[in-house]
């Protein structure tokens, strides 16, 4: 069950601030679902929840049944899109401290060379499968990372038992991983054309290490599909109205949001969120700084900022109304810590109030607020919940004026990257 409520960033807005921009939302809508917008060959995501190729969702079941007959570690190298997606799931979703199936280890998102020497160590005397995954085929930071593990791999296993320890997720029809996989025969997913990487945790590129996990991508399909079809109807359409208040507050300079959760197995899920609305919205010198604080943790650092700092500040807070897990607080005879006051109420009772409070300061101090709830943290939530966050972003790009959908920014610091290492075709 999900619920968006809206209320606190009402009162920060007029009736003409907030009409104006659900006209633009609902144009933005109208331009989404008719494909008509600036990338509309990039709504792929759109209908995938329900019309996702079933013949790769079984092969990506069976690959993960065999990731965990033969490995005990799987690598997952890949970078932005291609990354964030599963580890956001896998951490929202994972125990916090027992060890659930397999280990999944994330590589090639950075060029840490301390990481890459330490994980090399750590998987000598492993098991360990490599689940590459890259729509260009010709990222660096993969590239790099899947260099060493492939190395790693063949140095470990014969020739024909590499097909049960490689799995690489590209473009069907061209770049250097599908060579690989294709000379070598190894199982291959498809990153879809239509589809850019921030936009593509539904496809093979998050459901294999989201299924490797041990988690049921039944139910997150499910989740997103009930949203793909909640979604798609203009009337009381959550995914509307919050890139419409987004962009009224954007509007009245309110041009930082934070994502925040109380609950720290969401961490990646803010980060899943900065980069889609981050390369989605930035451009054009437009866009809504996304930022992420994790509550009550970041009370603790940046509350005071948010509290009495720059008034440019609005919050998004994801509420799990039950926790997967609670203890009530024991009462103490001799009560020296002084929290008898609390015996007998839950942990997460006192999490809320701490959400309650700190939503009601924060609005007194100038920062207007939006709140997603979910019922519980599960599969079927979460993928409602991202695919609600994709719509919103889509819609709201758009109402803001820019493509959503490309990332033409990224290539800058690349081209300055390839002329300093000398790469062929780089010149000063
Ligand atoms: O969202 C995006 O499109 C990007 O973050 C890409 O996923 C990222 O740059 C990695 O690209 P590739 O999958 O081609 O290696």
């Amino acid at each position: 069950m999900f619920n968006a409520k809206f209320d606190s960033a009402y009162n920060f807005l007029t009736d003409d601030e907030l009409n104006s921009a659900r006209m633009d939302a609902s144009a933005a809508f109208d331009t989404l679902m008719n494909k008509s917008g600036e990338g509309s060959d990039f709504l792929g995501w759109l209908g995938y929840p329900n019309n996702y190729d079933k013949e790769e969702f079984s092969r990506i079941k069976k690959a993960a049944h065999t990731i965990e007959r033969t490995s005990e570690v799987l690598v997952v190298v890949g970078i932005g899109g291609s990354y964030l997606g599963a580890r956001a799931v896998i951490e929202a979703l994972s125990p916090y401290f027992e060890k659930r199936g397999m280990e999944i280890i994330f590589a090639g998102n950075s060029i840490s060379s301390t990481y890459l020497t330490r994980l090399k160590d750590y998987l000598w005397d492993k098991d360990f499968a490599v689940n590459v995954i890259s729509k260009s085929g010709t990222t660096t930071e993969p590239a790099i990372a899947f260099r060493f593990l492939y190395e790693l791999l063949k140095k470990k296993y014969m020739k024909d038992e590499l097909t049960e320890h490689v799995f690489i997720t590209t473009d069907k029809a061209k770049g250097a991983l599908r060579e690989i996989g294709v000379k070598n025969d190894y199982e291959m997913f498809i990153v879809p054309d239509d589809m850019g990487g921030r936009y593509s945790v539904f496809s093979g590129v998050g459901l294999l290490p989201i299924a490797v996990a041990g988690l049921n991508i039944d139910k997150l399909m499910e989740g997103a599909k009930e949203a793909a079809n909640n979604l798609s109807i203009k009337n009381n359409n959550p995914a509307i109205e919050y890139a419409a208040i987004r962009n009224a507050l954007y509007r009245k300079e309110f041009n930082i949001e934070l994502l925040e959760s109380y609950e720290p197995s969401l961490t990646y899920i803010v980060e899943w969120w900065k980069q889609l609305f981050g390369e989605s919205e930035g451009k054009e010198h437009k866009g809504i700084w996304p930022s992420g604080a994790l509550f009550t943790t970041d009370l603790h650092s940046l509350g005071q900022y948010i509290q009495e700092g720059r008034r440019n500040l609005f919050e998004t807070v994801i509420d799990i109304e039950t926790p997967s897990a609670d203890l009530d607080i024991p009462f103490d005879r001799d009560n020296l810590d002084g929290l008898n006051y609390l015996a007998g109420k839950t942990i997460d009772y006192v999490n809320k109030q701490a959400m309650k409070a700190t939503c009601k300061a924060h609005e007194d101090g100038g920062v207007p607020q939006i709140v997603l709830s979910i019922d519980e943290l599960n599969e079927h939530n979460l993928g409602y919940l991202l695919y609600f966050f994709m719509v919103s972003c889509a819609v709201s790009g758009y109402t803001l004026g820019v493509n959503p959908f490309n990332q033409p920014g990224v290539e800058e610091y690349k081209k300055n990257m390839f002329i300093n290492l000398e790469k062929p075709g780089y010149t000063k």
